[in-house]
């Protein structure tokens, strides 16, 4: 059975224009906070396949989305190269074990090795993909090995990423060292979540407007393309999206070369800007600014003004980052809905 959201990621005309949210497993669902109070913690149901499938599939059942995006998180990837990942409550991810200097990388497990750890990951989706629904599209994500490296460098979130900032200008070599170990994993870690069931990827390039954008390409896109182009060769029939956040001040530059077919929008960028610059190229994704989910005349008035732009031609709906918990899910059903009905031809 064709997929609509499938179709869509490939620019085919669909019957309406599908939609989903980033982080749509998440905080403002009851159903969620239930099952991660079952589990203990939110790192425990990302290792845990029953639990992490039944998270997954909650927003296909409860809001009707056209896709559903694997339960887990990117930081997953650096934790089972070895760091010491934790979950500090208000204070979002923390690794106790910084890498700033050539000896704390090379106590990184690395390649194959690093990607085999990952097991749960790839057996939560078996278990999706036994239980979602055929016509519904299935998506795995990874962390840019840019946004990644932020993480596994400051230890923690940033504002002003000054330790990676200082390693890129005064030490590239080793930024740079960083992100290749990196990316050889999520390669690998990609092309098993495909082996394992998933129908499209997604590439987070959630910290893309940290770096300058001269340095841009260097130190994020080109390992960017690196991974899409592993996958694209092996695998043509999967979509990549690509979602690098921030970016609106340097989309001159073009990111106009790699094989994603999907642009993720973010917020801040305006959709008329982003179709004028990469509407030919790419499918675009996006990109209701979050917090007008707690309006519901503010999601109608956004809705219509990007089925306006878009035209149901080449677009998938979501927001332009992700969904926040203090959200009234009967507000984001609001949102799914809204997005057929405008679009529905
Ligand atoms: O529904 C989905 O989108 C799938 C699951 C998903 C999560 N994280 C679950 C999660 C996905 C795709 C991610 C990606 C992720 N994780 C990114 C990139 C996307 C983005 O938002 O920019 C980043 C930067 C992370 C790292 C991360 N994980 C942070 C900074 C935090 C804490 C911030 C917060 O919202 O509390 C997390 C925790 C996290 N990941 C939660 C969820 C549902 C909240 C955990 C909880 O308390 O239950």
């Amino acid at each position: 059975m064709s997929k609509i959201f499938v179709d869509a990621c490939f620019g085919k005309e669909t019957p309406y224009t599908p939609v989903w949210m980033m982080r749509q497993a998440g905080r403002y669902l009851p159903e969620y906070m239930a099952v991660r109070e079952k589990a203990g913690n939110f790192l425990n149901l990302c290792h845990n396949p029953e639990m992490a499938c039944e998270v997954t599939l909650q927003p296909v059942d409860i809001l009707g989305v056209d896709a559903a995006i694997l339960f887990s998180d990117i930081l997953v990837i650096p934790d089972e190269m070895g760091m010491d990942l934790s979950f500090v409550k208000g204070e979002g991810p923390v690794f106790s074990d910084p890498i700033r200097t050539q000896e704390d990388l090379e106590r990184l497990v690395g390649g194959e090795e690093a990607a085999n750890k990952l097991t749960y990951v790839y057996d939560t989706i078996k278990l999706i993909k036994e239980r979602l629904s055929e016509d519904k599209a299935l998506i795995g994500f990874t962390g840019a090995p840019w946004t990644l490296a932020t993480y596994m460098i400051e230890g923690q979130g940033t504002k002003t990423y000054n330790i990676c900032k200082k390693m890129m200008y005064s030490n590239p070599e080793l930024l740079h060292a960083i992100l290749r170990k990196v990316t050889d994993v999520v390669k690998l870690y990609m092309e098993k979540q495909i082996k394992s069931g998933v129908d499209v990827v997604q590439i987070f390039d959630s910290w893309a407007s940290a770096i300058e954008p001269s340095k841009y390409d260097e130190f994020s896109w080109k390992y960017m393309v690196e991974i899409a182009h592993y996958l694209k060769a092996k695998y043509p029939h999967i979509p990549i999206i690509m979602f690098p956040k921030g970016i609106a001040s340097f989309i001159e530059r073009g990111f106009v070369y790699g094989d994603f077919d999907v642009f993720g929008v973010d917020w801040g960028t305006p959709m008329a800007l982003a179709k004028e610059k990469l509407g030919e190229k790419y499918v675009l994704q996006g990109n209701m600014e979050p917090c007008r989910l707690y309006s519901k005349e503010a999601t109608t008035e956004c809705v219509e003004a990007l089925q306006e732009i878009m035209g149901g031609k080449r677009h998938i709906f979501n927001l332009g980052h992700g969904i926040l918990p203090d959200v009234p899910v009967e507000n984001a059903k609001h949102f799914i809905d809204e997005c057929h009905r405008v679009s529905k031809k």
